[in-house]
């Protein structure tokens, strides 16, 4: 018996289709990876999967733009996004992308697995032609008028104002063609749909109406909301579109392809898979899925809660015994803590206007840890946030700077200065230390369910408070006045400090891991507190793919503050963050735009 968990950190698989912007890494990418570092400290097992959505409209619609074929930029974006996550210190156990073998075998599997279970159907239904292209069209190459808010520019799948989901294009009124603004006429065409409704009286809406206190409110509400106001009705799951995406696996339709939403969620289980096969234990997947003690955590944007919290559930309980060898159902989500969405200074983030800040950028100019640092504090948790330049230059210099970096520099320094960088003898522990080291051990309990209940923006507060408190110590106890008069009572405070200041390591840790690897090295520590990614190159029977893994090599951190003993020679320090001068502020606003 063990009391580690299993944790599935299942995190939005981007388009491969535009750069990776601020919002995106907000809103899914970065709490992911706050959470599944936090869960390793704790020693938890963690999977944290995700990958490139290779296929769908935004893929094709960017290639014919650009005059490319779809590889081409599909190969570009998903190399692009793989350097990105390197550098932001995203640790994906794996991360692929939906056009390998693996993940059209598990998805054309799982299709099958539904059909065979009696959830799928069949119906002829009519479907936006483009007489100029001579094709169907696909829902996002339609545009038109919302009938529900009246938004002028709703595509034909989803209306990005009030987020409705549209069963057809056909729904929008006068709708177009986005790519020459055509007329459209309606045409017969015949597809699998997934009978959402069988499905709900199979369980799903059992699950849904299960205690889920630990949901974000505004998701559980969005859950329970679309079920009730607009009751579950059949979707279809195929398209008609041929030479990019996955075969409809059934004689006669393979002309057709599986919906991109419906196959890319799938990419959470083939991914488990992948890894799984990757470590040469096949088998091992199942931990994650099977086992109903494992957690499953999905970290998305708002607009995707529909296809996390009602479809993937009933794609999954459809399946039935599909990969549930031992009897075991599926897992599904234990919680989808979905952020809201951020905006660029006040302004919606749009990439054909530039209006944002482009990752691949930003890490030219700017570290990873400060970047991660203020996105985790304005973090669109519980309602749209805005990111501004002055704020993230702000929050820098205030409080990285000046309160945490500078107290680790300062304290490290005067070890140097008055004891040769020797970790100084502490005294009998007085009150007062007593009850700073209390706190920051206390911190790994208050703290620890912050980060656990994916409240990250207060897991950071409370640390950055801790760090605070510990600043007031060192100003009270004075040790570079006292090392004038009594070395040894310097020696004390000084130790005290970086006792707490090892707690703080640790705690910053999840949200900082760069300069709390450094500030680890500094602490004199031997190996990583985390491990460290790795970009590779896969062969698969026919294809090979470029995907990331987490290498947990040398990890040595634990959630709990690590002693460090008296009489060990720590290294020269270097400061932890750097200041940075009002005129960036100027600077990036000028490349808005
Ligand atoms: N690529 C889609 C998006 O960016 C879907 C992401 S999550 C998925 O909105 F699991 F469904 F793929
Ligand atoms: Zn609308």
């Amino acid at each position: 018996m063990t009391n580690k968990e299993h944790i599935l950190v299942s995190v939005a698989w981007p388009y491969a289709n535009a750069d990776i912007h601020v919002g995106n890494v907000t809103g899914s990418y970065l709490p992911a990876d706050i959470y599944a570092r936090y869960h390793r400290l704790k020693g938890n097992h963690v999977l944290m999967v995700s990958g490139s959505d290779s296929h769908g409209t935004p893929v094709t619609v960017k290639a014919e733009e650009l005059g490319q074929t779809i590889q081409e930029v599909f190969d570009y974006y998903h190399d692009r996004f793989l350097r990105i996550f390197e550098g932001l210190g995203l640790s994906y156990d794996l991360f692929t992308h939906t056009n390998t073998e693996n993940h059209f075998q598990v998805a054309q599997d799982m299709f099958l697995a539904l059909l065979n279970n009696g959830f799928l159907y069949k119906k002829v239904t009519e479907q936006m032609y483009s007489p100029t292209a001579g094709k169907f069209l696909p829902d996002r190459y339609i545009e038109g008028i919302c009938p529900v808010c009246g938004y002028e520019r709703a595509r034909g799948d989803q209306c990005d104002n009030c987020n409705t989901l549209f069963e057809s294009a056909a729904q929008l009124i006068n709708p177009r063609s986005k790519t020459d603004d055509s007329e459209l006429e309606l045409r017969e065409t015949e597809h699998f749909f997934i009978d959402l409704p069988k499905l709900a009286k199979t369980g799903l809406e059992r699950w849904i109406q299960n205690e889920k206190e630990h949901w974000r409110p505004h998701v559980l509400k969005f859950t329970r909301n679309w079920i009730m106001d607009e009751g579950l009705i059949g979707r279809a799951i195929t398209r008609d579109i041929s030479g990019w995406g996955i075969p409809v696996p059934v004689k006669e339709y393979e002309h057709k392809t599986l919906y991109v939403w419906f196959e890319a969620v799938i990419g959470y289980l083939s991914a488990a898979i992948e890894w799984a096969h990757n470590q040469g234990q096949p088998e091992a997947w199942k931990k994650w899925w099977q086992d109903p003690d494992a957690r499953s955590v999905y970290f998305i944007g708002k607009d995707n809660i529909p296809f996390h919290t009602i479809i993937w559930p009933a794609q999954l309980l459809g399946v039935g015994s599909l990969y549930s060898d031992d009897g075991h159902a599926l897992n599904l989500p234990y919680d989808v803590p979905a952020n809201e969405f951020m905006n660029m200074e006040g302004r919606k983030i749009s990439g054909s206007m530039n209006w944002g800040v482009w990752i691949v950028d930003a890490l030219e100019r700017h570290d990873p840890d400060p970047l991660r640092y203020y996105l985790t504090a304005v973090m669109p948790e519980t309602r749209d946030s805005d990111w501004s330049w002055d704020g993230y230059v702000t929050r820098n210099n205030t409080e990285l700077v000046a309160n945490w970096g500078n107290l680790a520099n300062r304290v490290l320094n005067m070890i140097q200065k008055y004891f040769d960088g020797v970790v100084p003898n502490p005294g009998p522990l007085t009150d007062s230390d007593k009850a700073l080291l209390e706190a920051i051990d206390d911190g790994f309990v208050k703290i620890g369910e912050l980060y656990d209940g994916c409240k990250f923006r207060a897991a950071l507060q409370e640390t950055m408070r801790l760090s605070t408190l510990i600043n007031q110590y060192l100003d009270e106890t004075s040790p570079w006045k006292a090392a004038k008069t009594d070395l040894a009572a310097a020696g004390h405070a000084l130790n005290i400090t970086l006792q707490a200041i090892s707690g703080l390591k640790i705690l910053f840790a999840p949200v900082l891991p760069f300069t709390c690897q450094r500030l680890h090295e500094m602490l004199g520590e031997e190996g990583r507190i985390f491990g460290g990614q790795e970009i590779v190159t896969y062969e698969e029977k026919t294809r090979s793919h470029r995907a990331m893994t987490y290498n947990p090599t040398g990890a040595v951190g634990s959630w709990s503050r690590p002693e460090i003993p008296a009489g060990r020679q720590l290294p020269k320090p270097k400061p932890l963050f750097k200041k940075l001068d009002p005129s960036v502020v100027e600077e990036e606003l000028a490349r808005l735009g």
